[in-house]
C-alpha cells in the first residue's frame, strides 16, 4: 500500500522537533496562570523570518494550553484589516465554544465591545512606520482591558485555567491598534491577580522594534528569536516522520538534504516531501540519493517561487542590494561588498538593509556581514539576472 507523505512543507508538522528551551519557557508561562491566577508576565513575541516554526510553537503553546484548561483565543492578522474585531470576535467564539458564555453580563460586556471596536476600528488602518508613535484612543483601550478582564475572569470563575490569546503575523496589524494592545496589558499588570490570561505572539523581524514604538513600556515584552536548526535537529526533521512510518533515510541522501535545507525548517519539510513523493515508498524502503535527486526538480521550483515572490516584493533599490549581495557568490556577504558593488559609501545602504531585515528576506550573520534566510536565493537571483 502506498504510503501518503508524511512530511508538512507550510503546514503544521506531524512530529515537532527540538525548540526545548522555547516550550519550556512558554510552558513556565503558562504555569503561572495555573497555579496562580494571575497574568502570565509580559507579552511574548517569537519573531523570525518565514519558514523558521513561529506559527508551529504558537499552535503547540496553544495545544498544550487546552490541555491545562485555558480557553485560548487565536487571531492571525493581515495586512489592511482590523486586529481588535478579530480578537474581539475570536474571544467571543472561544467562550461559547467552552461554554462559559452563558452569562448574561459577560455576554453583555462582549457584546458592547464588539461594537466599540468596530466604531473605534475608524481610521485604524495605518501601518507601522518609524518614527512617530501610533495616536491610540483611550475609549480603546478600556474596551479591550475590560473584555479581556472579563472573559479571564469568567473562564476562571467556572474552573477553567484562564484565557490564552495568540496572535500571530503581528507585523502586518494595524501599527495604532497594536499601541491599544500594549497599553491594555500594561493596565491589566496593575491588576495582575484578577487576570488570569497570557497573551502570544509572533511575527516577522520588524516586530520587535514595531512594539518598542508602539508603546514605551513594550521594550518589556519578551522577545524570543527563533533560529535555523542544528545539524542533529534537521536530521531529526528528515528521519522522524519517515521513521514513524517504517522508512529510512541512506546517509549520503540525508547529508544531500541537510546541505540544501541549511537547517530552515520550511525547507527540511520540502526536501522530504519531494524525496518521499519521488520515491514513493513502502514499509521497510529507505529514501535513497537518487530519489532526492529525482525530486529536486519539484523541490527547485517550489524554492524559486518563494524567491521569486520575496524579489517581487523588493524596491528597485532594494533588489540592487539583493543583486548585489547574489553577486558576491558565498553564503555570507560582507556589507562592503555590496557598497561597492552598488557604487555607494557603506552607510548610504542602510534604508534597504534596514528593510529587508525587517521583511524577513535578508539577516545579519555577524558583525558587517549579512545573508539570505532563504538558502539559495543568492543562486536563483544569479540565475534570475542571466535571464
Ligand atoms: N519544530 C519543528 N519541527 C518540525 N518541523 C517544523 C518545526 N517548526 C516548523 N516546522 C516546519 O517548517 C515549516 C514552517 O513552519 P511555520 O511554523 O509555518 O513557520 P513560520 O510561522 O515561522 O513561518 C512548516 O512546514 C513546518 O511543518
Ligand atoms: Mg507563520
Amino acid at each position: 500500500m502506498l504510503i501518503p507523505s508524511p512530511f508538512t512543507p507550510g503546514d503544521l508538522p506531524r512530529v515537532l522537533v527540538g525548540r526545548a528551551a522555547e516550550r519550556r519557557r512558554l510552558a513556565d508561562l503558562l504555569a503561572r496562570v495555573t497555579a496562580y491566577g494571575e497574568l502570565a508576565g509580559p507579552p511574548v513575541v517569537l519573531h523570525a523570518p518565514r519558514g523558521l516554526g513561529k506559527t508551529t510553537l504558537l499552535r503547540d503553546t496553544e495545544d498544550r494550553a487546552r490541555e491545562l484548561g485555558f480557553v485560548t483565543a487565536w487571531v492571525a492578522c493581515a495586512k489592511g484589516s482590523p486586529m481588535l474585531t478579530e480578537l474581539a470576535a475570536s474571544v467571543r467564539r472561544a467562550l461559547i465554544d467552552a461554554e462559559v458564555l452563558d452569562d448574561r453580563s459577560t455576554k453583555r460586556v462582549l457584546d458592547t465591545i464588539s461594537v466599540e471596536f468596530a466604531i473605534f476600528g475608524v481610521g485604524f488602518s495605518t501601518e507601522f512606520a518609524r518614527g512617530a508613535a501610533p495616536e491610540v484612543p483611550t475609549g480603546a483601550i478600556s474596551s479591550l482591558e475590560r473584555m479581556l478582564h472579563e472573559a479571564a475572569a469568567a473562564i476562571r470563575a467556572r474552573g477553567g485555567a484562564g484565557l490564552l490569546v495568540l496572535i500571530d503575523e503581528l507585523h502586518a496589524a494595524p501599527y495604532a491598534e497594536v499601541g491599544v494592545l500594549l497599553n491594555a496589558m500594561q493596565n491589566l499588570a496593575g491588576r495582575r491577580a484578577e487576570n488570569p490570561l497570557a497573551l502570544m505572539t509572533a511575527g516577522l523581524p520588524s516586530t520587535p522594534e514595531m512594539i518598542m514604538r508602539a508603546a514605551t513600556f513594550g521594550e518589556r515584552s519578551e522577545f524570543i528569536g527563533i533560529d535555523r536548526f542544528d545539524d542533529a535537529d534537521s536530521r531529526r526533521v528528515l528521519e522522524e516522520p519517515a521513521q514513524e512510518e517504517g522508512v529510512g533515510w541512506a546517509a549520503d541522501a540525508i547529508s544531500a538534504g541537510l546541505d540544501i535545507a541549511d537547517g530552515n525548517p520550511y525547507l527540511l519539510q520540502l526536501v522530504g516531501d519531494s524525496t518521499w513523493q519521488a520515491a514513493a515508498p513502502r514499509t521497510g524502503d529507505t529514501l535513497e540519493l537518487d530519489d532526492l535527486h529525482a525530486g529536486e526538480d519539484r523541490m527547485r521550483g517550489q524554492l524559486a517561487a518563494m524567491c521569486r515572490a520575496r524579489w517581487d516584493s523588493a524596491s528597485d533599490l532594494e533588489q540592487a542590494f539583493l543583486g548585489a549581495m547574489a553577486d558576491y557568490g558565498e553564503e555570507i556577504v560582507p556589507r562592503e561588498h555590496i557598497a561597492t558593488t552598488m557604487g555607494r559609501e557603506s552607510r548610504a545602504i542602510s534604508v534597504p538593509r534596514a528593510r529587508l531585515i525587517d521583511r524577513g528576506v535578508i539577516e545579519a550573520a555577524g558583525r558587517g556581514r549579512l545573508r539570505f534566510t532563504l538558502p539559495g536565493m543568492g543562486a536563483w537571483i544569479r540565475e534570475y539576472q542571466r535571464g
